[in-house]
């Protein structure tokens, strides 16, 4: 594992990564910031590691990542917002990776709803954001991120949808960079975001998705609905034009697979 100093080391950022806890291997890297921030520590602190023995994923699935290749962390974040914009959050993470990756690899990244970052196609980033509030103000948010770097092989279930930058590339990448360039566009982005502002992160973000006005099946605890992906809502759901008429959706995974 880098140490935190190495982490630091050039770090121009004034919030992200000021506070670093590196672990070898831990449960999850979101669990121990949760602990972490539930006790008072300062926004901006980060957890690393090199594996996750619990890594949690989005709709309770799990994060699996090759030990020592890839980066896995967490970072606590205490803006100041409105409850009905805390759903736009993911979208400020999944924005942040994807300008840093983008100038790591001078590729044009995807941003695919509601908060995966794609190369070429398939997932290289996956963000799982939990909030926590007291009296309905949100207190803390976690932003877990996972991005698959150096990973050279994943199996068979995700070999067709994942993907690293090492196996789009052909070549090893440092890792420390990376962390450092998506704790620096983490904060280009949170100075507005800190204050309830998303003018820039959803911007940049729905310049980076391709499924607004295509046809998508979105599949939600079971069901599936077939529509056209319209817009976001004004508190991130994505408004789908159902031959029902139009619903808002929260959660799910979006496909552009045809209607059977
Ligand atoms: C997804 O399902 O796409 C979200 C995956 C998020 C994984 C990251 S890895 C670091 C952080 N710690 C966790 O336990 N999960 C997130």
């Amino acid at each position: 594992m880098y140490s935190k100093e190495e982490l630091q080391s050039g770090l121009t950022t004034h919030i992200f990564g000021k506070k670093i806890f590196t672990y070898d291997s831990i449960d999850s890297t979101n669990a121990c910031a949760k602990t972490l921030a539930s006790t008072g520590t300062d926004e901006g602190t980060v957890v690393i590691a090199e594996y996750q023995t619990a890594g949690r994923g989005r709709l309770g699935r799990t994060w699996q990542a090759e030990s020592g290749s890839n980066l896995l962390f967490s970072t606590i974040i205490r803006p100041t917002l409105e409850i009905n914009k805390v759903g736009l959050l993911p979208f400020f993470a999944a924005a942040g990776v994807a300008l840093a990756l983008e100038t790591m690899t001078d590729t044009r990244c995807e941003c695919k709803w509601p908060n995966d970052v794609l190369l070429n196609g398939k997932k290289c980033c996956g963000i799982l954001l939990e909030s926590s509030f007291q009296q309905n103000v949100l207190d803390y948010a976690i932003v877990g991120i996972g991005v698959n770097v150096n990973q050279k092989l994943f199996g068979e279930d995700l070999k067709d949808r994942a993907t690293s930058l090492s196996q789009e590339y052909g070549r090893v990448f440092d890792r420390r960079k990376i962390f450092q360039q998506i704790m620096k566009s983490l904060e280009l982005l949170y100075t507005e975001v800190k204050t309830g502002k998303f003018e820039v992160t959803l911007h940049e973000w729905k310049t980076r998705t391709k499924m607004f006005g295509k046809q998508v099946t979105l599949i939600q605890a079971g069901e599936r609905l077939y529509g056209r992906a319209m817009s976001l809502s004004a508190d991130g759901g994505l408004v789908l034009a159902t031959p029902d008429g139009q619903r808002v959706c929260y959660a799910g995974d979006v496909t552009f697979a045809i209607q059977s």
